[in-house]
């Protein structure tokens, strides 16, 4: 009987410590310790490592001589995808999404392999029986003979079944849910986790094959269990959105094979999820009449310009202190925008409530969205509405000066070629552009205050 063993892991973060204390210090978290039993490692229960019989230890070797075959990239069919793992799967990497319930992790991984046909694919659920997938696969109405699937959570029966069917691609759904016996403590549990993480990783590796795992998100947003599983991986994407609108968005937030700015936008139909290959024109909405209060932003995504729609109502508050209320955008940088807008731009905002929506269910940090936010309740404010041929490009700064942005070469670009006509973009940005070159009139401003006279007249 091997000795058992218990630790305390912080279910935060992953670190242990011999006793119980109360606050982390490795994350400052309160009452986060749990215990779990560890238990000595039996040699008897088989790992993926110790499977592979005859094996030799690796020999550091000249980095000339390592031939980058070995870094072969696997072209998936959801363009999206191979977008945001830097232009296709890696052969032996280990791949990580996570997302909130519901969002559709499950069916981006069945769609992802059944859409491989000529690739020997395990999809492993720990979540749903083989006939709840077959249920979703009919669903998604993409019939394949080389998706395998199985029901089953204990590590080692997995990797009994790894070295039957030998697939070029396997997929875990979801790591909370593994479980393997070298460890006593209860699935889902940090110690839990990391083990049968640090056991994909060593299949992966070693047999080159790539690997993807779900991971369940905490209601702080962070991916459940331990940070350690976000160092152990190679590459992160978080899959986000709205679970009431149907767009959703792949997001890379580490890749060490591709950059870490990508973003892949799909839609949730009826029939699973479909690619949107051109975002914009969902983003800005289909409108029959002139509203005030809308204007477009040409942002920028990762790599990929976005023109985003900025809704704003600004209307007379009824309580004594007005109310701001934003979606999508940050609730400070508006209250900042606000008073630059009431002390610079002379707008009486500070006794009318003020509500801020991105459409599309977005969330957008650039600053670059500023002068669209400043135009779409400049707008509002006065009830004029701004055309639909017109977007913005500009941070806006303390003293109402418009600055510059990065990128705004692709900013124009994108815009005129999705049929805008004028772009209003900082001064401080026309260095180096060269106006004539383009088809949209491109609108230079140092101030504020001078957008609006021309904008409104
Ligand atoms: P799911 O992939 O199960 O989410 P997760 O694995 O992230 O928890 O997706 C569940 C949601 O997606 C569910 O609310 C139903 C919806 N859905 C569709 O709208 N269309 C479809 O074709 C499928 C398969 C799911
Ligand atoms: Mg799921």
């Amino acid at each position: 009987m091997a000795k058992v063993k218990t630790t305390f892991f912080c279910q935060n973060c992953g670190a242990s410590s011999p006793k119980w204390i109360g606050k982390c210090p490795s994350c400052n978290e309160w009452n986060t310790y749990v215990e779990e039993v560890v238990q000595k490692e039996d040699k008897a229960k088989t790992t993926w490592r110790e499977e592979s019989i005859g094996r030799v230890a690796p020999k550091p070797k000249v980095l000339s001589e390592i031939h980058t075959t070995s870094e072969r990239r696997l072209a998936t069919n959801d363009q999206e995808l191979n977008r945001v793992l830097g232009g296709g799967i890696v052969s032996g990497s280990l791949v990580l999404i996570g997302g909130e319930p519901g969002i559709g992790k499950s069916t981006l991984m069945l769609q992802l392999a059944l859409g491989q046909k000529n690739t020997r694919v395990l999809y492993v659920s720990g979540e749903e029986s083989q006939h709840q997938i077959k249920m979703r696969a009919e669903r998604l109405g993409v019939p394949s003979d080389n998706c395998f699937v199985l029901a089953e959570t204990n590590t080692q029966n997995i990797f009994t079944q790894v070295k039957e069917i030998q697939p070029e691609v396997l997929i875990i759904d979801s790591i909370q849910t593994l479980h393997t016996s070298r460890i006593e403590s209860a699935a889902g549990s940090v110690s839990q986790v990391r083990e049968s993480t640090g056991e994909l990783m060593k299949f992966a590796k070693e047999t080159n094959t790539p690997v993807f795992i779900v991971g369940h998100i905490t209601k702080d947003g962070g991916l459940a269990g331990p940070k350690v599983l976000e160092h152990m991986v190679d590459t992160v994407l978080q899959f986000e959105g709205d679970r009431h609108l149907s767009y959703r968005i792949l997001r890379t937030t580490k890749n060490r094979f591709g950059s870490t700015s990508e973003l892949g936008i799909y839609e949730m139909s009826g029939t699973g999820l479909r690619e949107v290959s051109n975002p914009s024109e969902i983003l800005i909405s289909q409108k029959e009449e002139d509203l005030s209060g809308v204007a477009i932003g040409a942002t920028i995504e990762g790599n990929r310009p976005l023109l985003i729609e900025v809704q704003a109502l600004v209307s007379a508050a009824t309580y004594g202190t007005p109310q701001r209320s934003t979606t999508g955008f940050d609730a400070k940088r508006l209250n900042m925008l606000l008073a630059v807008l009431e002390k610079r731009g002379g707008l009486r905002v500070s006794a009318q409530d003020v509500f801020l929506n991105i459409a599309g269910g977005i969330k957008i940090e650039e600053p670059a969205l500023d002068l669209t936010v400043c135009a779409a309740i400049v707008s509002s404010y006065h009830d004029i509405s701004i055309s639909d041929k017109v977007c913005f490009a500009a941070e806006v700064g303390l003293g109402g000066e418009i600055r510059g942005v990065n990128r705004i070469e692709n900013r124009i670009s994108e815009a005129e070629k999705l049929g805008f006509e004028e772009i209003y973009i900082s001064k401080y940005n026309t260095k180096g552009l060269n106006v004539s070159d383009h088809q949209i009139r491109i609108k230079p401003f140092a101030k504020l205050i001078e957008v609006f006279e021309d904008l409104l007249g």
